[in-house]
């Protein structure tokens, strides 16, 4: 037994499974879902990956922040897109406090307390850990092009690199680089947050069976997809105007979301401070449908020739409640 405790330990080197006194491999705080849940005689994910090496996984993070990093023959590599870094839409640590839930009121109010940004992309962190991507609506409106991304990893970055990042597709060892590096930031168990009772009763697995009872209730503590929905924009006699907006929380999200992209500098020729002639021309445009009007832009984003210039996705509901939207309107007609 000690010595499949070794081997065990061996294969799964760098991840935390301690081995009791009757020599059983114990899970603990630090124990990777994916490693967790393979022992649980779950199937391995199509992405499934044993390459994550500190070297991948530093070359993978250089790619997702900087968009560029040092190729296998030791040049700089080219950048992946022209536009954005991943890091524009996504973050890279956990952005949801209840990790069994997608609210944007909870994330907006996590993201002020944390420092990170307000983003319409869904976090890397526990990326590798979801079954599904690019959801409900992404398979709703886009058909054919999001179809091969559902239920692949691979194809989900391989859609974004292409369209969202309006860049090019990774090469192969690019593609390594980036998935050891989401492989570095997937859930761990402690981000399940489970009580110590949670924690016996993981530890009542049987090796070398399929737990299915404890596969399925493990997974109730995380969403295994991000939902997303889509919305129209609002009827000009739906919208409050900010009437009852909360101009704070607007601020919050004009600053962690849309300067992101719009402050000088960044992404867009559109620039956006925080000064009156500029609130003053959102403001100006709210009412009506055009491209400059907030109803208008959050809900349905802007479209970009493939691989031609920069576009600004939608926020769904998931994204950006109604509510919030409001708060923005409310920030924009304080004009400050
Ligand atoms: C201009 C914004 C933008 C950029 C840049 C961008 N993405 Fe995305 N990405 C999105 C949006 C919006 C979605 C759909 C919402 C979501 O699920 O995250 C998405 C979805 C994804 C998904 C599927 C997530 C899911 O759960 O459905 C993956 C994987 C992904 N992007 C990878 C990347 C990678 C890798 C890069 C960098 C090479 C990148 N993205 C750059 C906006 C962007
Ligand atoms: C991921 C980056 C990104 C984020 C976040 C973002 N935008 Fe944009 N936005 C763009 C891009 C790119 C364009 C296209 C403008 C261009 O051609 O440069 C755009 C266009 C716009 C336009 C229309 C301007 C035009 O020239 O057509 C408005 C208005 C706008 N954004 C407002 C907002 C507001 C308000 C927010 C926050 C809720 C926001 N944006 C968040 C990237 C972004």
């Amino acid at each position: 037994m000690k010595l499949l405790v070794i081997l065990i330990a061996s294969i799964f080197s760098g991840i935390y499974f301690i081995p009791n006194e009757e020599g059983e491999t114990k899970f603990s705080e630090k124990s990777s879902l994916t490693e967790v849940l393979i022992l649980l005689g779950d199937q391995k994910p199509i992405h499934y990956t044993n390459e994550k090496s500190p070297e991948l996984i530093q070359q993978g993070l250089e790619i997702v922040t900087l968009g560029r990093t040092i190729d296998p023959e030791g040049n700089k590599s080219s950048l992946q897109s022209k536009y954005f870094t991943c890091v524009d839409c996504h973050n890279v640590m956990i952005e949801d406090p209840d990790l069994r839930k997608s609210d944007p009121d909870a994330r907006l109010e996590y993201a002020s307390k944390n420092n990170i940004p307000f983003l319409s992309g869904t976090t890397f962190y526990g990326m590798v850990n979801r079954e599904h991507w690019y959801n409900d609506d992404y398979q709703v409106k886009y058909g054919d092009l999001v179809k091969p991304a559902k239920d692949t990893l691979v194809n989900a970055i391989h859609l974004c690199t292409v369209e969202c990042s309006q860049g090019r597709a990774f090469d192969e060892w690019e593609l390594k680089a980036v998935m050891a590096y989401l492989y570095s930031i997937e859930y761990k168990l402690e981000d399940l947050k489970l009580t110590q009772e949670d924690y016996d009763k993981l530890n009542s697995f049987k090796t070398g069976e399929k737990n299915e009872e404890l596969i399925t209730w493990i997974k109730t503590f995380y969403l295994q997809y991000s939902p997303a929905t889509f919305l129209d924009p609002l009827p000009e006699d739906k919208r409050g105007y900010g009437v009852n907006g909360n101009a704070e929380n607007g601020k919050l999200i004009y600053e962690i979301s849309c300067m992101q992209c719009h402050a000088p500098g960044r992404v867009t020729n559109y620039t956006l401070e925080q000064d009156k002639i500029d609130l003053k021309h959102l403001r100006r445009n709210m009412k009506g449908h055009n491209h400059f009007s907030l109803y208008n832009i959050i809900r349905k984003g802007t479209y970009a020739l493939p691989g031609y210039r920069p576009y600004m996705p939608n926020y769904t509901l998931e994204r950006l409640s109604h509510q919030q939207l409001e708060d923005l309107a409310a920030y924009i007609n304080k004009g400050e």
